[in-house]
């Protein structure tokens, strides 16, 4: 029987974070006994953002290292990098005339980007997911493990899809944001100013890289208040988001503690923050050691990108046609 396809995508734009880890890759490694999973490194992305490239290819290098280290497995998935497989780029110049100028301005992302970024505010930034619709329509896909702030993007996708298939003829299935969670994930920075981001204060972003002390002192910084004042009180979000982190790498008999002394009106946030600390050193430690070992083996990962380029390959050349066709070019 054919396995559902799914497809995701991370940018080569920096360290990867909690985040990505705990919104995505987390889910994709799951998912790869389960499905078709195509998982691409998105250099084209960070271009509309990151005009520099003299570091891309080495982030694409690490990225894939850091790919392998949480365990995804070149033999169970496809690995690739968006720009290996040119037939995105020719599917995105169909989709780009079924996306209009008004719906892409209002898109959150592209609002923020130009708050960000108002000297470099190009065409590839506002079309970003009408390249994203391509990055996913090229296999088919029909689930997209992503966090929550890519959920308006996926419905872009899908809006774009079905103006396809009503313009043209029904090639695409529509595609949904994927996650094992309750919900889509969102952690947010340390510092409780956001979600937690490659662009984010580095201080209040936890990445897959930093070493064990670097991880003590920023859980250690982490923002708090003087506690609740009165019993079974909501959480301000930063404080959710503590306790949203704990869950994912303690035990839930520890968390269940906290979770207790919080509605007792008991709780000390320094002990909870070492207590989060010292499993967040234990979770994030043999991902790290691995990545290293994989950053140093160029050999194996330039290996693990040519496999996953022919394969990406041979999917998006078989859409293309049915594209073409359909198009009729
Ligand atoms: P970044 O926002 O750090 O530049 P990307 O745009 O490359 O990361 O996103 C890669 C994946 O990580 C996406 O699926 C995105 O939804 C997810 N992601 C990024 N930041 C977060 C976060 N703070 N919480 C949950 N998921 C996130
Ligand atoms: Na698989």
């Amino acid at each position: 029987m054919n396995k559902e396809k799914v497809l995701s995508g991370i940018r080569p734009t920096g360290f990867v974070h909690l985040g990505n880890y705990f919104g995505a890759m987390r889910n994709w490694v799951l998912m790869q006994d389960e499905y078709d999973c195509f998982f691409c490194v998105v250099d084209w992305h960070s271009l509309t953002t990151h005009p520099d490239t003299k570091e891309l290819k080495a982030n694409v290098y690490r990225l894939m290292g850091e790919l392998l280290a949480v365990g995804l497995d070149p033999e169970k998935c496809v690995l690739y990098v968006q720009s290996d497989v040119p037939e995105i780029a020719e599917l995105y110049l169909y989709l780009n005339m079924l996306s209009y100028k008004g719906e892409l301005e209002k898109t959150a992302t592209f609002k923020d980007k130009v708050r960000q970024h108002p000297e470099n505010v190009n065409a590839g930034l506002l079309t970003y997911p009408v390249l994203q619709a391509a990055d996913i329509l090229i296999h088919r896909a029909v689930k997209v493990p992503v966090g929550k702030d890519q959920e308006q993007h996926i419905e872009m996708t899908r809006n774009f899809g079905d103006r396809f298939n009503k313009r043209y003829s029904e090639v695409f299935p529509m595609p949904q944001a994927f996650s094992y969670d309750k919900s889509l994930v969102k952690i947010m920075s340390l510092d409780g100013t956001g979600k937690m981001s490659k662009s984010a204060n580095q201080m209040a972003t936890l990445y897959l890289a930093d070493d064990d002390d670097l991880i003590r002192n920023k859980i250690k910084k982490a923002k708090t208040d003087s506690g609740p004042t009165e019993p079974n009180a909501v959480k301000p979000d930063f404080i959710e988001n503590l306790f949203g982190l704990m869950k994912l790498v303690s035990t839930p008999d520890t968390t269940t503690r906290f979770e207790a002394d919080f509605n007792n009106c008991v709780i000390r946030y320094g002990d909870m923050k070492k207590q989060l600390a010292e499993d967040m050193v234990n979770f994030m430690a043999p991902i790290r050691e691995k990545a290293k070992a994989f950053a140093a083996d160029r050999e194996l990962i330039k290996k693990v990108i040519g496999i996953g380029r022919d394969k990406a390959r041979a999917s998006a050349d078989a859409t293309l046609q049915l594209v073409r066709k359909a198009v009729g070019v």
